[in-house]
């Protein structure tokens, strides 16, 4: 068999359950642009790094496959992309363990996850009493590191909030190299042009944690309730552009609004956007159509994803096949990556392998 000369694309997705529109076009569109265009991509859901935030028991298996289900009815495909599960491949933790050995604590004290969950603890009323950071929390960029350099990965997408933790792994990647002989492959951080969705409260980001989200998975019936209760009671401000491109104009409207207009030109035919900018413009009162047509295209949306969920082929057990199978297909370069470590740094060949 010949080898796979394509270069690899590596990309890990925290398990977060639910997927909701900022997920979609933030990460997942991109993720199938990849796949779609041929590039030999590896996903991985990172649930050792979902430990990192946990705050009580979560159902994070559960979560992964809803997860998943999710992704494959979107479009992505086991057969065409390698779909793993990190914790299936636990020689990550060895290597993250030996970077761990040329890793500077002051290095990962400025990790963006450590510091912004660092100022939100000082900055909360009982400040650092009994701190909650944990080991593992500023290791974070030191396992991202391991899950990057296993597979030998050439070029790591992510958005920009992981953008420092890939140039982390390119530096412990160079530093390995550099004490130890030429064993790891440095890869290359790729930008995404990812879109930070507006939130339907209208705050500047579409998350989770702070309810404002239109799910994949809402049937019309929520969709249009979700809609309806977006905030759309302050007047229109005037436009000051004549253009009609979404990134000049948008940020001129109402937040919430903006939130509303955004989707709309991501999910409508173009002349169904533009007449609802006309409408802006001349004032008229639209809210309550904007509202059900952009109901409409979201549930449209929505309709097949929902439907591939629920496929028959798209189960619980299906999915648990094609992580085992895709986890071995990684298996043998990931142990070779460990062993090749452990080797340069003077641990020698394993006894107990083959
Ligand atoms: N930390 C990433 C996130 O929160 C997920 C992730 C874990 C990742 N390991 C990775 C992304 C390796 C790219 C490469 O989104």
């Amino acid at each position: 068999m010949a080898t796979d000369k394509r270069e690899i694309i590596l990309s890990g997705i925290r398990p977060t359950g639910r997927l909701h529109y900022g997920n979609y076009f933030g990460a997942i569109r991109a993720f199938l642009d990849l796949q779609e265009q041929g590039h030999r991509c590896y996903y991985f859901i990172a649930d050792y790094h979902a430990l990192t935030t946990i705050t009580e028991r979560m159902d994070l298996y559960r979560q992964t496959i809803d997860m998943l289900r999710t992704y494959v009815a979107c479009g992505l495909d086991p057969a065409k992309s390698v779909i793993y599960r990190q914790s299936d491949l636990p020689c990550t933790a060895e290597l993250t363990l030996l970077l761990g050995m040329i890793t500077n604590i002051g290095h990962l004290e400025r990790g963006t996850t450590y510091k912004d969950k660092m100022a939100k603890l000082t900055s909360e009323s009982e400040g650092l009493e009994g701190n909650p950071l944990s080991y593992g929390l500023l290791g974070y960029p030191v396992l991202m590191a391991a899950d990057i350099l296993i597979v030998k990965a050439d070029k790591v997408p992510v958005g920009d909030d992981q953008r420092q933790h890939v140039e982390m792994a390119i530096e412990m990647a160079r530093k390995f190299n550099h004490r130890f002989g030429e064993v790891l492959k440095v890869p290359a951080s790729v930008p995404r042009n990812a879109l930070r969705l507006p939130g339907l409260d209208g705050s500047a980001k579409m998350g989770k944690s702070d309810n404002n989200t239109l799910d994949l998975l809402d049937d019309p019936k929520t969709v249009l309730a979700k809609i309806k209760g977006v905030q759309t009671t302050t007047d229109p401000l005037p436009l000051s552009s004549d253009s009609d491109d979404p990134d000049a104009i948008i940020p001129q409207m109402p937040p919430s609004l903006g939130a509303l207009y955004r989707m709309l030109h991501l999910l409508a035919p173009e002349d169904v956007y533009q007449d609802f900018v006309g409408k802006y413009r001349r004032g008229e009162k639209f809210y309550g159509t904007l509202k059900t047509t952009l109901a409409e295209h979201v549930s449209k949306f929505n309709a097949p994803i929902i439907e591939g969920f629920n496929a028959p082929g798209n189960t619980e057990a299906t999915v648990c096949e094609f992580l085992r199978a895709n986890a071995e297909k990684v298996t043998e370069t990931a142990l070779d990556t460990v062993e090749s470590c452990k080797a340069a740094m003077g641990l020698g060949r394993s006894l107990f392998r083959a």
